[in-house]
């Protein structure tokens, strides 16, 4: 798909949403989206080829499995816990805090996740949100499969999670706070819900905006 089109369809998904109004992009969103770039231009050339080669492997903005309902996992096999070793690999290189299993196109109800980096990947298959705090708060997210958009995004502040891991069995986990974001990010994911779907449209277009620039200039590059 040419990247005309992947805008194109971008556009259209984020004309349409009725998006509750939450944050604003500000200009501090703009600065930290340049922030990010330099970091990622100090990455020294392997890892940054590695980034690459594993961002080229998810699923972008405008792909219709993105959009998806994921079904639940009723086979807890080796091909799982394959393709979750498989997805861990792929955030871990792209340099990610979680990856759902739409975004490398399966239609699968799991997504790995990594909030401190010095941790092991974790995989939640068929997770549920059983509780969720009252209290909410703002904070920003990025997306692998919406490369340079950076929006500010009202999540629970807390969550409770049932899900089962690779071999089936069920667990529980609580989870606050950047943890529980992520959780709350890739749960959406498993539903065909992006971040672009929960902020307002004015937040939207300008971070549509913010993007198409962005590849601009990176084309450039
Ligand atoms: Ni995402």
């Amino acid at each position: 798909m040419s990247e005309q089109a992947t805008i194109g369809a971008a556009l259209q998904a984020g004309g349409s949403s009725p998006a509750a109004a939450l944050a604003q992009v500000e200009g501090e969103e703009r600065e930290r989206a340049a922030g990010e770039q330099e970091r990622e231009e100090g990455l020294d050339p392997e890892a940054r080829a590695r980034r690459d080669r594993a961002l080229a492997e998810i699923r972008k903005l405008g792909d219709p499995v993105l959009r998806t309902r994921a079904l639940p996992v009723e086979r807890f096999d080796r091909a799982l816990r394959a393709e979750a070793r498989r997805m861990g690999e792929i955030m871990a290189d792209a340099l990610g805090v979680g990856l759902a299993a739409t975004q490398v196109g399966i239609l699968h109800r799991l997504f790995v996740y990594r909030v401190d980096p010095d941790e092991e990947v974790q995989a939640l298959v068929n997770p549920l949100i059983v509780a969720a705090s009252e209290e909410r708060e703002t904070g920003e997210e990025g997306c692998l499969s919406i490369p340079y958009v950076h929006v500010a995004v009202e999540r629970h502040r807390q969550v409770t999670v049932r899900a089962q891991d690779l071999k089936g069995r069920e667990l529980e986990l609580e989870a606050e706070g950047l943890q529980a974001r992520v959780i709350q990010h890739e749960l959406d994911h498993l539903d065909g819900v992006l971040i672009l779907d929960r902020i307002s449209q004015e937040a939207r277009r300008e971070a549509m905006r913010l993007m198409r620039e962005a590849r601009a200039a990176a084309a450039r590059r």
